[in-house]
């Protein structure tokens, strides 16, 4: 999933999915979902002029159905443009925007209920990288962010794991780190949801780029990759696909 964040015009995002096609094609026969999260703006126009297997994301909706939450987006809204996928919890909301476990919590069920796909981010910071408390990081906004969810209704979840200290700095996480953690996120979603978790996608995220996507995607608990930067250029985006077929 290409995340392009506050990036592209309505121009630019049109120029792009008119050239799409043929990777859209070739990931669909290769059975590989792909596909991008533009900015609100740009939803309506991606939907419409993307190839129908391309997913389309948002980045981001309120929990509420509609009312007084002035510049925020109902999940109604999204579902009438045709969009079915939202990233939730994204570090830079949690950054900039103070966004916490408990309201992607309430985003992720309100989700749910609407049979959409949450793409729920997780990560640490590098300070907690550093002291060593990342799985307590990651286990709290696993658990939290999860709360009160069932078995019954996890089987559309996708999880990234995005170390904040690897997003937008060319600093990626070691395979090592990123099979470790990944393994770790899967093992509570089993804690959490019994073999029903197995259904769960697991992505990695932070500066993956079309040289270094095949080593994560080769990991054994890595199901997928959640790609900023080098999803903007669409010769990017491209070798993205073609360098793990
Ligand atoms: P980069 O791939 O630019 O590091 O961004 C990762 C990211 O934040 C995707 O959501």
């Amino acid at each position: 999933m290409g995340n392009w964040k506050m990036n592209k015009l309505i121009s630019e995002a049109n120029e792009f999915t008119s050239t799409i096609g043929p990777t859209i094609k070739k990931a669909t026969e290769h059975n590989i979902d792909i596909g991008v999260a533009p900015t609100y703006l740009c939803l309506d126009e991606v939907v419409r002029s993307a190839p129908k297997d391309m997913l389309v994301a948002a980045q981001n909706c309120h929990y509420e159905p509609h009312g007084a939450f002035t510049g925020e987006i109902s999940i109604e809204m999204l579902e009438e443009l045709g969009v079915n996928w939202c990233i939730i919890g994204h570090s830079e909301r949690r950054t900039y925007f103070n966004e916490t476990d408990q309201a992607c919590n309430l985003k992720i069920k309100a989700l749910i209920a609407h049979h959409m796909v949450p793409l729920y981010c997780v990560g640490e910071t590098l300070e907690q990288f550093e002291s060593g408390i990342t799985k307590e990081v990651v286990r709290r906004q696993v658990v939290d962010g999860l709360k009160d969810l069932t078995a019954s209704e996890v089987k559309n979840l996708v999880i990234a794991y995005e170390p904040v200290w690897s997003i937008g700095t060319g600093k990626n996480a070691s395979t090592e780190i990123a099979q470790d953690v990944c393994c770790y996120i899967r093992g509570i979603l089993h804690e959490l949801f019994g073999d029903a978790s197995e259904e769960i996608r697991v992505l990695y995220g932070g500066s993956v780029k079309p040289e270094n996507i095949r080593d994560y995607l080769t990991l054994p608990d890595v199901d997928g990759a959640l790609v900023g930067g080098a999803s903007l250029k669409i010769d990017s985006y491209q070798a993205l696909l073609d360098n793990i077929i």
